[in-house]
C-alpha cells in the first residue's frame, strides 16, 4: 500500500475556501491542511481574468514551497478563470470546485432548471452552464431525455455576498435582505436547485435557505469537492499513513486576527495561530 504524508494546500480569497476546508477535515480527519486566504486582495470576484491568474499562480506556488501533494482551489472565481493554467503550469494535482458542484447539480435537478449565484467575474465567465451542458451530455440517453428543450440555467451575479461576510455580517438583517433582493427573481423561476457557486455563500446557508425554502434543493460544492477529493487520493496511494489527528497551519495576506476571529466563529473551533504571509503585496 503507498502513502503520502505530504500536506494538502487550499486556498480562497478569503475566509469562503473554510467551507471546503471544513469538508474536507470532516472526511479526511489525518491529513495535514494548509490554507490560504488572501485576505488583502479580497475579493477576486470583481477583478479581470489576469489578476485572478496572477494571484492564483502565486498562492498555488507559495503552497507548492510548503511541499503539498494537491492543491484545492476552494475559490469559484479562481477555478472559473484560473485553473485550467494552474493544472497547466504545476506538477502536482490541482482540484477546482465548478465541475464537482455542477456534476451533483446535474444529478439532483431531474431535468429541472438549474440556478447558479456566484461572484461577477464566475458568471461573466460562462464556466457554470458550460460545465452543466458537459455533465448533461456524459447522461445516459434515459437520463438526458429528462433534460427537455425548455432546460434552462439560471445564473445570477450576487457581488454583495462576499464583502458582507469578510466583513462579519453573517446573522444580520441587512444579509438576509441582501439575499432576498437577489434571489427575488432566481426563486420565482422555480429552479430544482441552487447552486452555491463562490465557496463564501455556504457560510449563509441558513439565510438563503429561509430565503429560497425547502423546495429547492441548494448544492454546496464544498461537500462534493470533499468527496472527489478522497477518492483520488485513496485511488492513487496518496492518503497519509498514520491515523493521527492531522495538523492544520493558516496563511493570510492581511489582518490575521480579523480572520481567526471569524473564522473561529466559522469553524465553531479554534484557530491556533494564522500567519501573515507579505511576499506578493
Ligand atoms: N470564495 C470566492 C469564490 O468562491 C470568493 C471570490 C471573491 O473574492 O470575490 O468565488
Amino acid at each position: 500500500m503507498k502513502y503520502n504524508n505530504s500536506p494538502i494546500g487550499i486556498f480562497d480569497s478569503g475566509l469562503g475556501g473554510l467551507t471546503v476546508f471544513k469538508e474536507i477535515r470532516k472526511i479526511l480527519p489525518d491529513e495535514d491542511l494548509i490554507y490560504f486566504g488572501d485576505t488583502a486582495r479580497v475579493p477576486y470576484g470583481n477583478k479581470s481574468k489576469n489578476t485572478i491568474l496572477m494571484y492564483s499562480m502565486e498562492i498555488s506556488k507559495f503552497l507548492i514551497s510548503k511541499g503539498v501533494k494537491i492543491i484545492i482551489v476552494a475559490c469559484n472565481t479562481s477555478s472559473s478563470l484560473a485553473l485550467e493554467d494552474l493544472q497547466k503550469e504545476e506538477k502536482i494535482p490541482i482540484f477546482g470546485v465548478i465541475k464537482p458542484g455542477a456534476k451533483r447539480a446535474v444529478e439532483v435537478s431531474s431535468g429541472g432548471n438549474i440556478a447558479v449565484i456566484g461572484t461577477s467575474a464566475t458568471i461573466k465567465s460562462g464556466v457554470y452552464s458550460r460545465v452543466i451542458y458537459e455533465e448533461i451530455k456524459n447522461l445516459s440517453k434515459f437520463e438526458k431525455d429528462e433534460f427537455k428543450n425548455n432546460f434552462k440555467v439560471i445564473e445570477k451575479p450576487c457581488p454583495l455576498l462576499v464583502p458582507l461576510v469578510e466583513e462579519g455580517f453573517l446573522n444580520d438583517e441587512i444579509t438576509k435582505k441582501v439575499i432576498t433582493y437577489y434571489l427575488d427573481s432566481v426563486t420565482k423561476e422555480k429552479p430544482a436547485c441552487l447552486v452555491l457557486g463562490c465557496t463564501h455563500y455556504p457560510i449563509l446557508k441558513d439565510f438563503i435557505s429561509e430565503v429560497i425554502g425547502k423546495d429547492i434543493q441548494m448544492i454546496d460544492s464544498g461537500i462534493e469537492t470533499a468527496r472527489i477529493v478522497k477518492c483520488f487520493l485513496e485511488e492513487n496511494g496518496m492518503l497519509k499513513s498514520d491515523a493521527k489527528i492531522g495538523n492544520e497551519s493558516f496563511f493570510v495576506t492581511d489582518d490575521p486576527e480579523k480572520f481567526k476571529g471569524l473564522g473561529e466563529k466559522f469553524l465553531g473551533r479554534a484557530i491556533k495561530s494564522v500567519v501573515v504571509v507579505s511576499q506578493f503585496l
